[in-house]
């Protein structure tokens, strides 16, 4: 057995998701109803989501089945590899034992397909025609739109203006799989043209684009919408992430001290530790590590408050650290780790000191990116050298430990941003504490 690359076989592909907040029953505090400021029940979900993932967002459940035709997909690239970096280890002289969890191998280049496959099964189950989506990094808008072909639906894709001028190409492969895509802020929804009307030159936010689908969907009787970060169900179905990792790390013969994920929404971290919380709580010493840009300080400066998901207030308010949902953050080269707020169930447990933040300037964040490329082979996705950033600083104290990090994406339709860095051209950017504060002005009063 190789112990430095780690490979289950595809009848070792999980064949149950894992809900961690099943430790925790009934304390996780429930999404809000916007109007009636009371908890939400299905049927309030239900003009937007298939009641199928309504179900899994609200389950109490430890274990939810696979479906064989989710599996099907799946093992088209799972179960993913875990690889020991030894040569990352080798650059940095480090006594620490590296391993990455390589998510980057999906026909889309990242995680999110995890969950796009589960996601367009329930709606073409239930019957939905068309799926409506916002991207920020352009990662989930192409799983989604792959996912959607392949089970036969239309896909639209409302892509953050920044994003959809620094990644063209991400456009590109979103059409090579029959998606439809329009620039956020768009001419194709009211919010868009009343944003455009106001500002014409708007970058757009996550935030934004977020509200654009979801009007979408909810004004066209045959279409939901799909959201590929933050929400319960989509945690549930990154679970197999770290279900195969915790089995890779016994056949190495290894227990984590420390595990490491970037957080946009919060999905590929949670989905990487869920299965780990359980040791922790039973008192193992592992230390997890969410990893955020230091321009969009969710956890790390944000307040723990009850906050709408999107701009324009369409979505339920959600119990998490937020910069405030009208939060317009700088034009940073992660775009999927551009959002105001965290999904509800990272924010839990750093609330519970089960899970410790952390933030890295955009710099440093690149050179950690490119020392891995050079040294591993695969250039990460930006929002993945976020982990790989925190995950070397900790090599660096030489403590002899046990370091895995979950490498999200690849960064292939990313080197506009790589040429910006090499020609010298990012800036670092600091959120100030004070504008941070300013959010709690703005964040709806929940009693
Ligand atoms: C490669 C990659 N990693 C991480 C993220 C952040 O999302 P999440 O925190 O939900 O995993 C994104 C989002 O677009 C992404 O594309």
């Amino acid at each position: 057995m190789d112990k430095e690359r780690i490979i289950l076989s595809k009848s070792e592909t999980p064949q149950k998701w894992y809900n961690v907040m099943a430790e925790f029953p009934g304390e996780l505090p429930p999404p809000i109803h916007p109007g009636t400021k009371k908890p939400l029940g299905p049927a309030d979900l239900a003009p937007i989501f298939p009641m199928d993932l309504i179900m899994q967002e609200m389950t109490p459940d430890k274990w939810v089945e696979i479906p064989d035709d989710v599996l099907d997909v799946l093992k088209i690239w799972r179960p993913t590899p875990l690889v020991r970096a030894v040569h990352l280890e080798k650059a940095l002289k480090t006594n620490a034992r590296i391993y990455y969890k390589n998510e980057s191998i999906s026909p889309a280049g990242s995680h999110k397909l995890n969950t796009a496959i589960a996601q367009a099964y329930y709606n073409k189950k239930a019957g939905v025609k068309r799926i409506c989506t916002e991207t920020g990094a352009g990662q989930w808008g192409s799983s989604l739109a792959f996912a959607c072909q392949h089970f036969g639906m239309k896909c639209t894709v409302y892509m953050v203006k920044v994003s959809y001028f620094q990644k063209p190409y991400r456009k590109s492969l979103m059409r090579v799989w029959d998606a439809e895509v329009f620039a956020s802020p768009s001419k194709n929804t009211s919010y868009g043209r009343k944003i455009l009307a106001q500002d014409p030159d708007n970058q757009g936010s996550l935030g934004l684009a977020i509200s654009e689908a979801v009007e979408d969907a909810a004004s066209h009787d045959d279409a939901k919408y799909s959201l590929g970060s933050v929400l319960n169900h989509v945690i549930l179905h990154q679970s197999v992430i770290s279900l195969e990792t915790k089995k890779q790390l016994e056949i190495a013969g290894e227990k984590p001290d420390v595990l490491i994920g970037c957080v946009g929404g919060g999905t590929n971290f949670a989905g990487f530790v869920s299965a780990f919380v359980p040791d922790k709580l039973k008192g193992q010493n592992i230390r997890m590590i969410a990893v955020e840009p230091a321009a969009c300080p969710t956890l790390t400066k944000g307040p723990y408050e009850y906050d709408f998901g999107d701009t324009a207030q369409l979505t339920p308010m959600l119990k998490m650290y937020t910069l405030g949902h009208d939060f317009m953050p700088p034009g940073i080269h992660a775009g999927g780790l551009r959002y105001h707020g965290m999904s509800p169930i990272v924010s839990f447990l750093v609330k519970k000191g089960l899970v410790e933040a952390q933030s890295t300037l955009q710099k440093a964040t690149f050179e950690a990116g490119i020392l891995f490329s050079k040294t591993e082979g695969i250039l990460p996705a930006p929002e993945s050298a976020h982990a790989i950033k925190v995950a070397i600083d900790e090599a660096k104290k030489n403590k002899g430990n046990c370091i895995v990090f979950n490498l999200s994406g690849h960064g292939h339709f990313d080197l506009t941003s790589y040429d910006n860095f090499l020609d010298g051209k990012l800036e670092d950017f600091e959120y100030p504490e004070e504008l941070a504060k300013q959010a709690l002005k703005n964040v709806p009063k929940v009693e």
